[in-house]
């Protein structure tokens, strides 16, 4: 059997690392807002060269929250791709704005020269997603954003570590918001969430949201209110466990990505002559193969097989947000074409770092076969 994804493996080169931190986290009486969570927001926006950063609970609210920060009245909107995952949405709902999609180009990527079309007045932000771990074509996104004078608040949740012309994502707008979901290219042991901003008064306003609007930013000061909230805030936290886990994490990063860049270059050369649809190469992009989704007009014969051989496929994702009864109000009589489209006919290959080149030889193998009989 070949999982689509598991933590089995890496569990097991890593096991007595995290047994340890996990001991020493428990014995430090540190549950909350300690050392680690201390030390793992520094390494992580010093990773990513920004200038400030915040962990909170989960990407969700890595987005509500960066939403949240910015004011949103009742009728302002929020463009994002219309194939993007759930909680893009659900953050920009909650947050009191109303959702306006986009469709995505053959890249699946938002196409940014739809976007311009669905600006108006009411426009406080763009969502751009790094859907796959492939980055979107941030010059032209910033270069619009600033003429309109909207906030681009990128979603980096499949795409740490990624860039777009040397530079990673997450850094290029307002705020970029990162999940640890332990699927993600930073892998958690639970939820969590990052916000990179190198703007100060937004950092600031962060901090406060992520907890219950309490100012802790001078807490020695005499004068500190303890249970005072100074703005309407959440709470949404990164405990000590996971910060420790991921502080760790953290220093394998880079050979992670190059593992699944390596990954994703044999699938790229086994399965170039064949009928699949492969993933799409922008120019002056580092992608980081979160994913890695191709495209079938048989799709489900192919994973019919593929599961009987034992090969675990996924659909990420099977539903564009305009189809789904939470949100079809929103999008009524629009059609995104593309992101229809492609959610019929997309599927994943498993691709994790640990995943060993003989059993990505050997989907190859399989794949190959089935599609010369589909
Ligand atoms: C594109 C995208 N945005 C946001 C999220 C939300 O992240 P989380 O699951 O950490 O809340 C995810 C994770 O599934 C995602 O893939």
């Amino acid at each position: 059997m070949i999982d689509f994804w598991t933590y089995k493996n890496e569990l097991k080169i890593y096991k007595n690392i995290y047994f340890e931190l996990y001991k020493k986290t428990l014995n430090s009486g540190q549950i909350f807002f300690g050392n680690n969570l201390e030390k793992f927001e520094k390494n992580f926006i010093k990773k990513n060269n920004a200038k400030f950063g915040i962990a909170v609970g989960s990407g969700t609210d890595a987005l509500l929250i960066s939403l949240m920060s910015l004011d949103i009245k009742k009728g302002d909107e929020v463009i994002t791709a219309a194939n993007t995952a759930i909680p893009t949405i659900s953050a920009i709902v909650n947050s009191g704005a109303i959702p306006k999609l986009v469709d995505v180009n053959q890249d699946s990527l938002i196409d940014i020269n739809l976007i311009e079309k669905t600006i108006t007045k009411r426009t406080r932000a763009i969502i751009p997603v790094h859907l796959y771990g492939k980055p979107c074509q941030m010059d032209k996104l910033v270069r619009l954003s600033k003429r309109y004078n909207i906030h681009l608040i990128e979603d980096c949740a499949q795409a740490q570590g990624a860039k777009f012309k040397n530079k990673f994502v997450g850094t290029f707008g307002s705020m970029g918001c990162f999940s640890f979901y332990p699927t993600k290219i930073l892998g958690g042991y639970g939820d969590g969430g990052f916000i990179l901003t190198n703007n100060f008064k937004l950092y600031n306003k962060i901090k406060k949201i992520r907890f219950y609007g309490i100012d802790t930013s001078d807490k020695k000061n005499k004068f500190f209110k303890k249970y005072y909230a100074n703005i309407n805030g959440v709470n949404s936290r990164l405990d000590e466990i996971n910060s420790a886990l991921l502080n760790f994490k953290l220093t394998k990063l880079n050979s992670f990505i190059n593992k699944r860049r390596k990954i994703a270059k044999i699938y790229d050369h086994e399965l170039k002559n064949t009928s699949l649809q492969l993933p799409k190469k922008n120019t002056n992009t580092f992608d980081v193969f979160h994913l890695y989704t191709v495209e079938h007009s048989k799709r489900s014969k192919i994973r019919k097989i593929l599961s009987n051989r034992g090969i675990e496929t996924r659909i990420i994702y099977p539903y564009p947000i305009h189809k789904m009864k939470a949100y079809k109000n929103f999008f009524k009589d629009k059609k995104f074409i593309n992101s229809e489209i492609k959610s019929k006919k997309i599927f994943s290959l498993p691709l994790y770092p640990e995943l060993e080149t003989n059993k990505v030889l050997l989907i190859c193998k399989e794949l190959k076969k089935i599609l010369n009989n589909v």
